[in-house]
């Protein structure tokens, strides 16, 4: 659905390209379309290849890599043609094998989930066949017909990042950018989507809306920060206020489906609303700056109201329960379990819910910061179900996914959400150059405190 173009030049990403370097000594062949053929070596010129790539291959590698893996891309190689596929293929195995590409972190023993980006056994079996037979090429009119670009979403509002940036803190800047909320009477968000300006730094991208009453207090935050936006690791505020309540208007990642929401459901926003977009940006030298797109479909209705909901031991935030992780500790479990039915009315009160009443959970997510190493959330009590799992925690793929089943909470039923940390020396991150040493980490939003929240898009029934 999102066909990437080419818009920044190949050769300057391939500089960067160190850890794929077996496969980048072809990359002399990239750009020349006819080049491909001779470096694939003599399986290409039998005529019956058992794997090629315009039969076999290609489908795959279009479904499952290019979105990332394309020229100007948050990806370091392109995948996009038989040039620039066959000048990398030695360099497919390892993460293939590895399950750590295409990335897609939940555990699929927990959950079915929609967009689903993992690859299945028989198209990585595909690759990797086609990779030992030496990468052979085959006819292009063997080539399957494109797969159908699903029916685009119609957005009604267009907003983009108030002015062009360049991050400059690296690995990371985390920044906000605030855009008044256009619409003058209350609507709900159904849709969302982000066409990043800069592809090659944008990382992930979160929307909130901040609701009219603490608008003020978020433009204090821009004010106080002489560059464009404000940085702000963590939350829309950056832990400046307490922004536990603001709702996610939807999350991004590269390689993401616009964000649908489940049919008949959105979020409430009010008029005078702030959008807050916090951008995670992966500095690289020598990127351009990034002036991110985003783009809303609204509806003056819906059946159901939808709220995110953020869900943690408010315990371990306000201090009275330690989320202590010790120093130089790896194992370190946290957990927590609780029944939402009476605080969600609370939290929820257009989502004409009453204490104690059932609710549906639609889709899932997880936030921990660095040295997170596992998370799960699933419901306890009632009924043992498993809502998401992420049995390897990577900081920098963080998402929202949507159930393929909705599951529905009943009286009896608990949240339990369940963290893991590895503080150890090797597990630490590097800050503006500096690599961490390993100190006790508790409940925070700063790079240097830790967080176990899981975050559930909930509906009454
Ligand atoms: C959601 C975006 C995305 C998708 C989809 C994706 N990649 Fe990647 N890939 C990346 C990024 C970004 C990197 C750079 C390293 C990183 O940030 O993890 C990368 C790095 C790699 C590397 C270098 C070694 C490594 O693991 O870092 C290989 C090989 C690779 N990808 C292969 C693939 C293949 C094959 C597919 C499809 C089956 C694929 N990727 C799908 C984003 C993606």
């Amino acid at each position: 659905m999102q066909r990437i173009t080419a818009i920044f030049p190949l050769g300057l990403l391939l500089v960067a390209c160190g850890d794929v370097s077996e496969g980048s000594a072809g990359s002399d062949t990239a750009g020349s379309d006819t080049a491909g053929s001779d470096t694939a070596g003599s399986s290409t010129t039998g005529e019956a290849a058992a794997v090629t790539y315009w039969r076999d291959v290609k489908a795959v590698l279009d479904a499952k890599c290019v979105g990332c893996h394309s020229p100007g891309n948050l990806a370091p190689f392109s995948l996009a043609s038989y040039a620039d596929a066959s000048a990398v293929a030695s360099a497919l195995p390892a993460s293939l094998e590895a399950g750590t590409m295409p990335p897609w972190p939940p555990d699929a023993a927990c959950g079915t989930y929609l967009h689903d980006r993992s690859i299945d056994d028989d198209a990585r079996q595909l690759v990797l066949d086609w990779v030992e037979l030496g990468a052979p090429e085959g006819d292009p009119a063997d080539a399957p017909p494109p797969a159908q670009a699903p029916e685009p979403i119609a957005f009604d509002i267009d907003l983009q990042l108030p002015e062009p940036y360049t991050p400059t803190i690296a690995p990371d800047e985390y920044r906000c950018f605030l855009m008044p909320w256009p619409e003058e009477a209350e609507t709900f968000v159904t849709a969302l989507s982000v066409t990043p300006g800069e592809r090659q730094i944008v990382h992930h991208v979160i929307a909130f809306a901040i609701p009219p009453d603490q608008a003020e207090a978020y433009r204090a935050l821009d004010e106080a920060d002489p560059d464009p936006g404000y940085l702000c690791y963590g939350g829309p505020s950056g832990g400046k206020i307490n922004d536990g309540r603001v709702p996610w208007l939807g999350a991004w990642v590269p390689g993401g489906a616009p964000g649908d929401m489940p049919e008949g459901t959105g979020i409430k926003v009010q008029p005078g609303s702030l959008v807050a977009v916090q951008m995670h940006y992966h500095t690289y030298p020598g990127a351009g700056p990034d002036q991110s797109r985003i783009q809303i479909r609204t509806a003056a209705s819906v059946d159901r109201v939808a709220v995110m909901m953020p869900f943690t031991n408010p315990a371990w935030v306000q201090g009275s329960e330690p989320m202590l992780i010790p120093a130089g500790e790896a194992g370190v479990v946290h957990s927590f379990a609780a029944d939402v039915s009476n605080y969600l009315p609370l939290l929820f009160p257009d989502g004409g819910l009453q204490a104690g009443d059932p609710f549906v959970v639609h889709a899932a997510a997880l936030h921990m910061h660095t040295r997170g190493v596992r998370g799960s959330l699933g419901l306890t009590g009632g009924q043992d179900t498993c809502l998401l799992d992420i049995p390897r925690w990577d900081f920098n793929w963080q998402g929202s996914y949507q159930l393929t089943a909705p599951v529905t909470v009943r009286p009896g039923d608990k949240l339990r959400l369940e963290c893991e940390w590895d503080n150890t020396a090797e597990n630490q991150p590097v800050e503006n150059g500096v690599q961490q040493q390993p100190k006790d980490i508790l409940w925070g939003e700063g790079t240097g405190d830790e967080m176990c929240l899981g975050i559930v898009y909930v509906t009454g029934t």
